[in-house]
């Protein structure tokens, strides 16, 4: 990818002057305005709600609650598509099953009406006990009888027990909540049984599919746009009970409904990181080689949904061992369901085996890069597959390079720079590279423009643009002449967004149509043109013109080519999948994250003077936007290890910090310097790009790597998240 590698974002203009249309600014004539009521315990039941004054304040047309809800045929039934359980059921009865789960809706004619009278609804309960306290509650695991639940041996169970140096610690993270800038938000209107919504998701044929069976519809009946977003970070993952509740006022009032969850229902109805504690087992030869490693995690999920995430699973390959148990269980509380959150499970998995690799390498007084090389994986040893590529060792080296790693010394506090303690530290990272089935139309317009289309939308990383890269440099146009045509359903079935899978599957989809499209050009113009009876092989198809290889005199406009056949445009739809050929390979992208750190050893104060993030996503479509979400990935990865939880008064089962005043996350202040790095070599396997996916890589070993750094600066090691001051002191 050469002139189209550095392309400017295509939406970036519309979405910095305002012109971008998120859900809730779609223009609606009729639109009215709901919002959801929330219970003030966390379980038990309603025994009485009143409604009354709310109904009878002005503007309101309507409130529903368990009381007199129209309940969507398929509540008895539905399932979520990503098979969790069964979704939460608005106001199905009279049940509480967490915190602020709504339990009435107000619909009213104007935003201002409609929040007056939500103030006026009470509510009377009857409480049960709750549980929301992971620590209290850990000892009622409960194994998930799925592959994902599964245990996992290799060699000799626990063997790390029996090893010459042992190392056996646990670590905790508290729940993280996704929180983007852009309010969870809805429009919902209904022609006949046919709805359609505006609606914040990473998926359009999911959210499709969830809609339609709630209402006991078929997914090609519901309607979904979702074409810019600001950010989501996972929760646009799963269909939310706010979506479903706009969609039953709709539906009753028969008019369109916007519902805009308030930033304090950010943090108690749409999902977060789970609160989970990990166990880890290290054994090591005296030199350090591997010789057992186990890695035990229990997680939170809600009373009614098993949320599962792949904690454990970084363990089981990422490092030279021939002795790995791993074993995951999940425990019901009474909160909202989690949902995948900025490196789902990887991210919580490498913060306690990476910090364990740190520990264990200070036990063994080695560098830990070195702990690291010496117990390198030259295959991936779960699957017993080559890897399709790996390029681990340039990321250490680049990182190591850039941070001045030569400058740490291993003994804690032997650094210092003034009255600051100076510590370096890292941390590793993986996730998997994905390929979902996905459809793609490439059509070219007599005006010389190239459309292309897919319903996967774009959340923020830059799919659009990296869509329109690989557009441009297939069919030789330059990228002001590719249109991007996408976040809608209607257009060619394109996948979920997530799970770093997207260039891999919707960029090799647009690069196989492309290609398509040139070739049955150039077929066109053999047939039809000057060019009759020539071989394909000696026409070249680049801007908009096909010319002769062997005699590049004489040449034929696309424009003409159509024109001579009678076509108005011309077009070609195909679905790209994974090869056979891929499944025999075990195929990752890598990251390296490096941290300097500055410790105040008086007040605790930490300051990140440096950080390095590192990189082996096979070949980088796009430099700006791969760098970009890169150090947005690691700035997750700092607001993890250094500020981010939810805190929870478990008397109440209520959130304490759900605001952005109380709840932090990183600004720019926070960073002193930060740098990416990406190796930039193409994998031969993953796709035709070459690619392997970035956007959880760019988080995954991130707050190991800060963690190790204040324990290298301060001799201090702290094994639950967030790293705040009182902790070090
Ligand atoms: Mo990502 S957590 O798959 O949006």
């Amino acid at each position: 990818m050469s002139k189209t590698s550095n392309i400017n974002r295509v939406d970036g203009f519309a979405k910095v002057t305002g012109s971008a249309t998120y859900s809730a600014e779609y223009k609606t004539d009729g639109v009215v305005y709901a919002c959801l009521v929330g219970s003030t315990i966390a379980k038990g039941r309603i025994k009485s709600i009143d409604t009354k004054k709310a109904e009878w304040a002005p503007g309101v047309l309507v409130v529903i609650s368990h009381l007199n809800v129209d309940k969507p045929s398929g509540y008895a039934k539905a399932k979520d598509p990503h098979n969790f359980g069964q979704p939460l059921q608005v106001f199905k009865d009279d049940t509480v099953l967490y915190y602020d789960q709504p339990i009435a809706m107000v619909i009213a004619d104007t935003f201002e009406r409609m929040q007056y009278a939500a103030s006026l609804i009470k509510a009377e309960y009857i409480k049960e006990e709750h549980i929301t306290d992971l620590q209290k509650a850990k000892d009622k695991e409960k194994k998930v009888e799925t592959d994902k639940g599964d245990d996992y041996h290799r060699g000799v169970q626990d063997n790390y027990k029996n090893a010459a140096v042992v190392l056996e610690e646990e670590y905790t993270i508290p729940t993280e909540v996704h929180n983007p800038m852009e309010l969870a938000n809805i429009i919902a209107k209904w022609d006949g049984n046919k709805p359609t919504v505006y609606t914040k998701s990473q998926g359009v044929e999911g959210t499709r599919r969830s809609i339609g069976g709630v209402f006991g519809i078929p997914p090609e009946d519901v309607s979904v746009n979702s074409e810019y977003l600001g950010g989501a970070f996972g929760m646009g993952l799963h269909t939310w009970p706010y979506e479903i509740a706009a969609l039953i006022g709709s539906k009753k009032l028969n008019r369109p409904v916007k519902l805009v969850l308030h930033r304090e229902q950010m943090f108690t109805n749409v999902g977060f990181r789970p609160y989970t504690i990990q166990k880890m087992g290290l054994g090591a030869t005296k030199d350090g080689k591997l010789t057992g490693l186990t890695h035990e995690a229990v997680a939170m999920t809600s009373s009614y949904e098993d949320f599962m995430e792949g904690t454990v699973n970084m363990s089981r390959f990422i490092y030279n061992c021939d002795n790995v148990s791993t074993r995951y269980r999940i425990v019901k509380l009474d909160t909202c369901t989690p949902i995948w959150m900025r490196g789902p499970g990887e991210a919580t998995g490498s913060f306690a085996l990476e910090s364990a690799m740190d520990e264990l390498a200070h036990k063994l007084d080695m560098d830990p890069i070195e702990f690291r090389k010496l117990n390198y994986a030259e295959k991936d040893l779960e699957q017993n597959k080559p890897w399709s590529s790996k390029y681990l060792l340039e990321c250490y080296e680049g990182g190591m390079e850039r941070i001045g790693w030569k400058n740490r010394k291993n003994k804690p506090g032997s650094v210092k720079e003034g009255e600051w303690l100076v510590g370096y530290g890292m941390g590793t990272g993986t996730f998997g590279c994905y390929r979902s089935p996905t459809s793609v139309k490439a059509k070219f317009l007599a005006d010389g423009n190239l459309v292309l289309q897919c319903s996967v939308n774009d959340m923020g990383p830059g799919t659009a643009t990296m869509m329109t890269a690989i557009g441009a440099e297939i069919t030789g146009l330059p990228s002001e002449n590719v249109v991007i045509e996408m976040g809608k359903s209607g257009l060619p079935k394109g996948p979920t967004q997530g799970g770093s899978a997207t260039t891999s599957s919707v960029g090799s989809a647009v690069h196989d149509a492309c290609n398509l499209l040139v070739s049955k050009i150039l077929g066109l113009a053999v047939e039809t043109s000057t060019f009759k009876g020539m071989a394909i092989t000696d026409l070249a198809f680049a801007n908009g013109v096909v010319t002769s290889k062997k005699d590049n005199l004489k040449s034929v406009s696309l424009a003409s080519l159509l024109s001579a056949n009678k076509l108005e445009n011309f077009e070609v739809e195909n679905v790209s999948k994974a090869t056979e050929e891929a499944k025999k390979y075990s195929i990752y992208s890598f990251s390296v994250h490096f941290v300097k750190v500055l410790v105040n050893p008086n007040l605790g104060k930490i300051r990140l003077a440096h950080v390095v993030s590192c990189a082996d996503i096979g070949t980088v479509i796009n430099q700006k936007t791969s760098a970009g979400q890169m150090y947005g990935g690691a700035v997750g990865g700092i607001g993890m290890g250094l500020m981010e939880a939810l805190e929870i008064d478990h008397r109440f089962g209520r959130p304490i910090n759900n605001n952005f005043a109380d709840y932090h996350v990183p600004v720019n202040a926070d960073i002193e310097k930060q740098e990416v790095f990406f190796v930039n070599k193409k994998d031969p396997i993953s796709n035709p790009m070459g690619t392997k996916g970035l956007g959880e890589t760019a988080l995954v070993g991130m707050a190991p790597a800060i963690a190790n750094a204040v324990f290298n600066a301060t001799g201090k090691r702290v094994r639950d998240l967030p790293i705040t001051l009182d902790k070090i002191l």
